[in-house]
């Protein structure tokens, strides 16, 4: 078939490597994995049956292109209480297909041929491909020497190389693949730096903002609200990945925009996750703690087992995941470490460069598994380097 029927950007870009290494360890039986970027854990009872009554009421039309006015309105007030934010539930907030669509929509909205958008690495690897689908030119700032929190001074230079074509900065805290966050400070440096591009859009993926350990979620939105698009959702707080609600809160003359993009994409999002919505961010809106005292109890059993097998961990502060460096000892790229580790132990982790360059050399251990699962996996593992030392 001839190339030229597609989007060159389509036919050159992969299915994500984290699929692809998942299929390709499939092969070898019943695994553990510590792979999965999702909860867990069930969506909260009270939130399902919200769903229900929606059902059973028939709602199942349409709902205004932003989402529900009830649901918007729910989100603001979720956001005021929790990280002090401040958007107008009539005109600057969308509720979109989950946190996914909210990106496209958005990149879709602000990109023209030839743009460029930075975007700090590692990082989740969507951004690259719906920036290259845009044709514009994803630049990448590798912030394994800094601990994986972009160093805002490099931030500034690299913004001030691409001045001329710079449209938008991608951030992602707490981060995946690396579990980092930020805090107040370091939001407070970046915030200062835009201040000299006021052309330039920061897209704050604020995805998992309810899965912070032992200091408060700082929100960009709060310190640089006319630059920034505040983009969160639903799928990792409620554990909610699989009903597609995501949300984008941003200035009214970002908004204005963006809603065209969205009605184009998808219309509205589902009426009957949306008042599921509105469930969870009312009557549950502390919904996420539970599920993090317990995530925080399983992080800190793999950081205990990794540490003492001389794994250099980021600071695991925010989400999931640990983002471990592979010992010296193993002269192996993190697609054969993990490949032979999946083999020899069926414990399936992912390499770390699935998530851009500057991730190899590591691993992402995902602990949005059970604890039964994370401390026998962490014994294989343990086994599995010593007997390679
Ligand atoms: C950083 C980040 N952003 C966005 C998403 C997508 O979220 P959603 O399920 O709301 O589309 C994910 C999912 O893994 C993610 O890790």
């Amino acid at each position: 078939m001839s190339k030229s029927l597609f989007n060159t950007e389509v036919l050159k870009s992969e299915i994500s490597q984290i699929r692809q290494f998942d299929e390709q360890v499939s092969e070898f039986g019943d695994l553990i994995r510590l792979t999965l970027g999702q909860p867990d854990f069930p969506t909260p009872y009270h939130v399902k049956e919200a769903a229900k009554r929606a059902i059973d009421d028939d709602f199942s039309f349409y709902t205004q292109t932003a989402g529900y006015m009830l649901l918007r309105e729910a989100a603001a007030d979720f956001v005021k209480e929790k990280y002090n934010l401040s958007y107008d539930p009539k005109d600057e907030i969308l509720a979109t297909v989950g946190a996914t669509e909210a990106l496209a929509a958005v990149l879709l909205t602000l990109l023209n041929p030839g743009d460029k958008v930075i975007i700090p690495s590692p990082f989740f690897s969507l951004y690259e491909s719906l920036v290259r689908y845009a044709k514009a030119e994803p630049i990448f700032i590798d912030t394994s020497d800094s601990g994986f929190i972009v160093d805002p001074d490099v931030l500034d230079a690299t913004m001030h190389e691409h001045r001329d074509n710079l449209k938008a900065v991608i951030f992602n805290y707490p981060n995946n693949p690396t579990g980092t966050t930020w805090n107040k400070e370091t939001v407070e440096r970046i915030s200062t730096i835009f201040e000299k591009y006021p052309e330039t859009i920061a897209i704050s993926d604020e995805i998992y903002s309810e899965i912070v350990y032992d200091q408060p979620f700082v929100s960009l939105g709060e310190h640089l609200r006319e630059q920034t698009i505040v983009i969160n959702g639903l799928s990792k707080s409620h554990a909610m990945t699989g009903w597609r609600l995501g949300l984008i809160f941003a200035p009214r003359y970002l908004t204005e925009q963006i809603v065209k993009t969205h009605q184009s994409l998808v219309t509205s999002a589902s009426s009957i996750t949306q008042f599921a919505g509105i469930e969870a961010l009312t009557v549950g809106k502390d919904d996420a703690l539970p599920m993090k005292e317990q995530y925080q109890i399983r992080r800190d059993v793999v950081i205990k087992a990794l540490r003492s097998l001389d794994f250099e961990i980021a600071e695991p502060t925010g989400a999931f995941y640990i983002f471990a460096k592979i010992p010296e000892a193993f002269a192996q790229t993190s697609f054969d470490f993990c490949y032979a580790l999946a083999k020899e132990t069926k414990v399936a982790i992912i390499p770390g460069s699935a998530f851009g360059a500057a991730g190899e050399g590591y691993v992402r251990i995902s602990y949005a598994a059970s604890l039964e699962n994370i401390t026998e996996a962490m014994d294989r593992i343990t086994h599995y380097v010593n007997s390679k030392r």
